[in-house]
């Protein structure tokens, strides 16, 4: 990456936690461009996009956006808002699960509390047959995120898993033992922005340990969903199950919504078990702002979208 990049997606991420900007763009409305990224501000609309999605062989994990909340109320609401969205998944029928951040449970506020509400919706996730994955935020949070994980996990929730990412050095530890809990992990390069106290600062490290992680996690057979628009890793990742007669059932790709989709039609039309990560909400602002920050190219393509209006 040269260093332009570089500063471009360091100004990007430093305005995802933004309060102001936030809260400007979030009563813009979706204009901006979010709706490439975002299914839309409605649990109707993500349903919506979801089916369509199944429609073409492609499963789905479905986030109700929202993170950083400042009370415990948003927590609740947070909370609420989940256990309305599993219900639905199960009246609609959607082949799909759910993906939760744990700030958005109030996991900077007040850890216990967060930890019993998301215990909540892992519980009725388990009752209705759905797996929760509780996805990865930055690193103030990675100890606490694996530690709730593990708590469900002993206490017989085994549909809960979490997310592990290949910038950080302490992740061959972490797939090692979680690996050995039986844990189903979700393997990503990392979204965030991190020091290079504790993360490899550049991308040909972050690729070449998330191959490792790959291979740790296929060799182990168990459950791992494959997380990323890297055409070559995802290339990599078919030849060696391929040649390691790893089978199909222990691994998924997943992408995100609305990158890469005609790569995600032809994985689930050549067999492989394809996920799309699907947001939707109005607290669409940070999530959009890391989808942009990753490919500083995005910002071009908004910006033509939005003159085209
Ligand atoms: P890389 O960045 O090398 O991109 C490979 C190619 O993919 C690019 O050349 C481009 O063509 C395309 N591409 C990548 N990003 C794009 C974008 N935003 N827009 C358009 N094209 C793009 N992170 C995290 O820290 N915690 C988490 O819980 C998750 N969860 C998660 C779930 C799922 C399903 C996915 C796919 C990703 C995440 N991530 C994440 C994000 C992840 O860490 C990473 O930032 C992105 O996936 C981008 O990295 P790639 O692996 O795609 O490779």
């Amino acid at each position: 990456m040269d260093i332009g990049t570089r500063l471009f997606r360091t100004a990007l991420l430093g305005l995802a936690g933004n309060r102001a900007a936030r809260a400007f763009s979030e009563r813009y409305g979706m204009k901006l461009g979010a709706s490439r990224f975002v299914a839309g501000e409605t649990m109707d609309d993500a349903l919506q996009q979801a089916k369509k999605l199944n429609d073409a062989g492609i499963a789905v994990t479905l986030d109700f956006l929202g993170e950083s909340i400042s009370s415990l109320d948003e927590a609740k609401t947070s909370e609420l808002g989940y256990l309305d969205l599993l219900q639905a998944i199960d009246r609609e029928a959607i082949k799909g699960n759910v993906s939760l951040k744990p700030t958005q449970f109030g996991l900077a506020l007040d850890p216990a509390y967060c930890q019993e509400s998301i215990r909540s919706v892992v519980r009725e996730a388990s009752r209705l047959g759905i797996f929760v994955r509780l996805d990865m935020e930055d690193s103030p949070w990675t100890d606490a995120t694996i530690r709730m994980v593990r708590t469900l996990h002993q206490e017989g929730l085994t549909n809960v898993g979490t997310v592990i990412q290949a910038y950080l050095y302490r992740s061959g530890q972490d797939v090692k033992e979680l690996t050995r809990e039986k844990m189903n992990l979700r393997l990503v390069k990392g979204a965030y922005k991190e020091p290079a106290s504790i993360a490899f600062p550049s991308k040909k490290e972050v690729d070449n340990n998330m191959r490792r992680l790959i291979r740790a996690r296929l060799d182990s057979k168990v459950y791992t969903a494959i997380a990323t628009h890297d055409e070559s890793m995802i290339r990599w990742v078919k030849s060696y199950t391929k040649s390691h007669r790893i089978p199909r059932s222990a691994f998924e790709f997943q992408m995100l919504y609305g990158i890469r989709t005609p790569l995600q039609e032809s994985l689930a039309r050549e067999g492989y078990t394809v996920r799309s990560y699907v947001p939707f909400g109005q607290s669409w602002y940070p999530y959009f702002v890391r989808r942009l920050a990753e490919r500083p190219a995005n910002v071009g393509f908004i910006a033509k979208s939005l003159f085209k209006r």
